[in-house]
């Protein structure tokens, strides 16, 4: 598929076939995530692959929360509805990819700079992160795979995350994949002048 073309007709996908997805395939998701840009060639993500029981887990986790009262405090209606949806496609995807921040581009540039540019310098740990989910996105798209980036994992309680991934890193997206029950062939509709000056 053309660079272009694969741009312009990426969609959200949230349903998926009862269909693995080839290791090789999977190969080439992962290998484009990791030639994204990033500030100074830090490579600062970690994507934990999820299959199978393991993965089913973290959707019961998701309905779970999504479902207790006592997490409201944390989610809050709108968000319980969207991460039981979330949960729903983490459960039905063949494999997740979780995204995180290792933080190696703050550790590493930090003591160069001021308190006060701190803050620059993880929003451009984010910024490469989202340039290689983007990546996986694109890629996902070109191998006849649908995905969808999920934002809302990340408004759990951080005790959740932690305990289940074992990790103290900061949680960028969760990204169910797999190959899509339907092709959503509507076209995006952009309007330029909206978002640009000349
Ligand atoms: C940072 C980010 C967070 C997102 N979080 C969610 C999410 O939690 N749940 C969901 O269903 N979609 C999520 N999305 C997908 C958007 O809803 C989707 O990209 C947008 O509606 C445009 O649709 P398209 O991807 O088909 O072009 C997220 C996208 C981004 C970039």
């Amino acid at each position: 598929m053309e660079t272009i073309e694969a741009i312009n007709t990426r969609r959200s996908i949230r349903h998926f076939k009862d269909e693995a997805i080839p290791d090789n395939v999977l190969k080439q998701i992962l290998k484009a995530g990791c030639c994204a840009p990033s500030a100074h060639n830090s490579k600062p993500w970690k994507f934990v692959v999820l299959k199978g029981d393991k993965k089913d887990e973290l959707g019961d986790m998701f309905l779970s929360i999504s479902k207790e009262e006592r997490y409201k405090e944390y989610t809050g209606f709108y968000v319980n509805r969207l991460l039981k949806y979330a949960g729903k496609m983490v459960k039905d995807a063949p494999v997740i990819v979780t995204v995180f921040n290792n933080g190696s581009f703050c550790e590493s540039a930090g003591k160069y700079f001021r308190q006060s540019k701190k803050e620059a310098l993880h929003i451009m740990e984010v910024q490469s992160i989202a340039a290689a989910i983007e990546n996986m996105l694109l890629a996902c798209h070109d191998r006849g795979l649908g995905a969808v980036w999920l934002g809302v994992p990340l408004l759990m309680p951080q005790e959740f995350i932690e305990d289940f991934f074992e990790t103290k890193n900061e949680l960028m997206a969760v990204i169910p994949m797999g190959y899509p029950l339907k092709t959503r062939l509507i076209e995006k509709k952009v309007d330029l002048d909206e978002h640009i000056v000349y």
